[in-house]
């Protein structure tokens, strides 16, 4: 590697601090880029020096590193807020794909602009965010995303995805399907309400809300009680490593579904798209007896079964392996086979 590279790319950079999970593991080659300029120099460096494997980080709040990585990281850096369009109802705001995400939500919320509320708290960054299609307390950010710009790594072209060129599903987007090597996130436009128009549907959410007792509903009532319920049940990753749910709701053919509820009336559901039905994979988990199990550092969290945590010096490998556990004991149980929400490497 040449001098010039190396000034571009760190080498052999621990990520514990990069990811959420805080668990050990280093990368080969590290750098941050904070404008699409910067971006294209370090791929076309990559290509030059025949870096094949490259990663874009943002918050690091969804991903478990299993093993240290053979190739390059960029971490996404591009910030700014800025408002691009505005009508009766709506502000349009975009984002750079490296902004936190919950400093965008106080942000909003500051401004008065309503449609993020629900989505308080949640770590990670901006540009993260479609890519799952993060989501809480009854409301998915594919609800207020007006569209995206992503860089595409073949050519180097700027693209521009409306809102329905994503095929947002729930957790999912085509940047996490087929796509996923291929594009990355620059920038992001919000379509937010000048009218709050309050999601409190979601039973948790008005009980605290019922609790708070405020004189009047406001986008930081909201927020707060969803900082609130959050904070009551999900670790803080600046305490315990974690990175929220680890598996994905599963998805149920609604006959299977109706099979199940004979056996075990209580499973908490949810309507899905026609014919299916989403079940609570945090009570799959409870009911198979992981809640609170802890093996080392490696640990199911008491408060909610869904999340896996880091006690402070689990290897990546150990939190799979429970992970691994997890999944053939639910299996077992009740024929259901949880996927992993995370990003394991
Ligand atoms: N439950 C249990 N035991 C547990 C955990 C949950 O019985 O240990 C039951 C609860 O009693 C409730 C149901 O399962 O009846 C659902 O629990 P909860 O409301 O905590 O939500 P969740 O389905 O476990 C999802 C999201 C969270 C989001 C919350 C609130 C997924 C994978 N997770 O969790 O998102 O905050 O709803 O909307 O969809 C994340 O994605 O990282 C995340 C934290």
């Amino acid at each position: 590697m040449s001098a010039t590279s190396i000034s571009y790319f760190q080498a052999d950079v621990p990520l514990a601090d990069c990811t959420t999970f805080h668990v050990p593991a280093q990368t080969r080659f590290f750098a941050e880029f904070d404008s699409i300029e910067r971006l294209t120099e370090l791929l076309q460096l990559a290509d030059q020096q025949k870096i094949v494997r490259r990663m874009i980080l943002g918050g690091g709040s969804n991903v478990l590193f299993t093993r240290n990585f053979d190739g390059l990281i960029l971490r996404n850096r591009i910030g700014g807020i800025e408002v691009v369009g505005q009508d009766q109802d709506s502000i349009f705001v975009k984002v750079g794909a490296g902004e936190n995400w919950h400093s965008f939500v106080e942000y909003c919320i500051k401004q008065n602009w309503a449609g993020v509320e629900n989505l308080s708290l949640i770590p990670g960054s901006v540009g993260a965010a479609p890519i799952q299609n993060i989501g809480a307390y009854g409301v998915e950010v594919c609800q207020i995303i007006h569209s995206l710009q992503a860089l595409d790594r073949r050519d180097h072209t700027l693209r521009t995805f409306a809102a329905d060129e994503c095929e947002f599903g729930y957790r999912d987007s085509i940047f996490k399907r087929g796509s996923r090597e291929r594009y990355v996130i620059i920038n992001v436009t919000f379509r937010l309400h000048r009218q709050p128009c309050f999601n409190i549907s979601y039973a948790p959410l008005r009980q605290e809300l019922e609790r708070m007792n405020p004189d009047k509903l406001s986008l930081q009532v909201v927020a707060q009680a969803v900082i609130n319920i959050r904070s009551s049940k999900l670790p803080d990753p600046r305490q315990i490593g974690n990175a929220g749910s680890f598996f994905k709701n599963p998805i149920l053919p609604t006959n299977q579904w109706a099979e199940l509820k004979l056996s075990h009336p209580n499973i908490p559901s949810y309507p899905a798209s026609a014919g299916q039905t989403k079940v609570a994979a945090g009570w799959l988990i409870e009911q198979a007896g992981w809640k609170g199990w802890r093996h080392g550092d490696a640990g199911c969290y008491p408060k909610q079964a869904l999340v896996l945590v880091n006690y402070g010096q689990a290897r990546g490998q150990e939190i799979l392996d429970l992970a691994t556990q997890i999944i053939a004991s639910v299996r077992a149980k009740f024929g259901i086979t949880l996927e992993p929400e995370v990003n394991i490497i």
